[in-house]
């Protein structure tokens, strides 16, 4: 009898750490790893077009100014102080990314591309000039493409060319991965094409997923789609897009120099950070 009260007395306090544990695990697993949930900042206005510059865990990014209308600013966050800077001197900075090999930090606006010089804070206009800037992408050379036609252009020593590979059709989102394959969207879909030809992919047609707003690499140049409803991975394998983790109403994405990922909603900048230690 008193072996069995012990016994159960056991089970219950158990029962009872194991509630603890659960209960302090707010964040999220993914394959089975552990990532706390950080915001960054928060009461931000729509935060997007995240990108990291990964020699200084520097996250670019802009956010609306005026709720009602379309008016943009591109900000710095330091992803390890969380130290936060308006980066001044560009007209509606909307579009950032990043040179990951000489560091420059490339900003569109709505009058042309800027480069940003971190080291004194100072934002100088670059190219594409008076260029209305939709999306920037650096990999090897400047790709951008421009509000409302949509077409993507290169921008190599001062001069703006569209660019063949693809120049039968509007670019929404557009990056490169690590096999030099290009990822795009359109109002049709998402497409893989690999870079110096004209043949394309579908992925997932645009009818078959929630909004598409973010696509990105990581740090392995995986290529990393944000939708409404979560974060996706883009799996050349079977050709589609799996989901990786809920979120609700994403914007942004990006990831970190450990590669964790960082992610916009509508107000805040949040990251999942590894921590391979807690068993959740
Ligand atoms: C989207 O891109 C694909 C592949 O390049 C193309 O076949 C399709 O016509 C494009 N859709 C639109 C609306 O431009």
């Amino acid at each position: 009898m008193k072996v069995l009260l012990i016994l159960s007395g056991l089970i219950a306090i158990r029962a009872g750490v194991i509630k603890e544990e659960k209960a302090d695990c707010p964040g999220v697993t993914i394959n089975g790893v552990y990532y706390e949930s950080e915001t960054l900042r928060k009461d931000l206005d729509r935060p997007y077009i995240l990108a990291v510059d990964y020699s200084t865990n520097n996250l670019y990014f802009s956010y609306n100014i005026h709720a009602d209308n379309d008016e943009f600013r591109s900000a710095r966050l330091n992803i390890n102080t969380k130290e936060f800077n308006n980066i001044d001197g560009v007209v509606n900075g909307f579009a950032q990314t990043v040179d990951q090999k000489t560091h420059d930090i490339y900003i569109g606006g709505s009058d042309g591309i800027y480069k940003y010089d971190y080291g004194n804070n100072q934002a100088e206009i670059f190219g594409a000039f008076g260029a209305n800037i939709w999306t920037i992408y650096f990999k090897d050379v400047l790709y951008y493409s421009t509000f409302p036609n949509q077409f993507l252009y290169t921008l190599e020593d001062g001069e703006s060319k569209r660019f063949p590979d693809l120049e039968d059709t509007k670019v929404d989102h557009f990056v490169i991965d690590h096999e030099n394959d290009m990822f795009y969207t359109n109002t049709t879909g998402l497409y893989c094409q690999k870079k110096g030809t004209k043949d394309a992919v579908l992925y997932a047609k645009t009818t078959e997923f929630k909004s598409m707003r973010s696509l990105t690499t990581d740090l392995n140049g995986q290529v990393f789609a944000c939708l409404e409803d979560g974060i996706y991975a883009v799996k050349k394998s079977s050709k589609s897009l799996e989901k990786v983790v809920s979120i609700e109403d994403g914007f942004g994405l990006a990831f970190d120099n450990d590669n964790n990922i960082v992610y916009s909603d509508a107000t805040s900048l949040v990251r999942f950070k590894i921590n391979r230690h807690k068993k959740c």
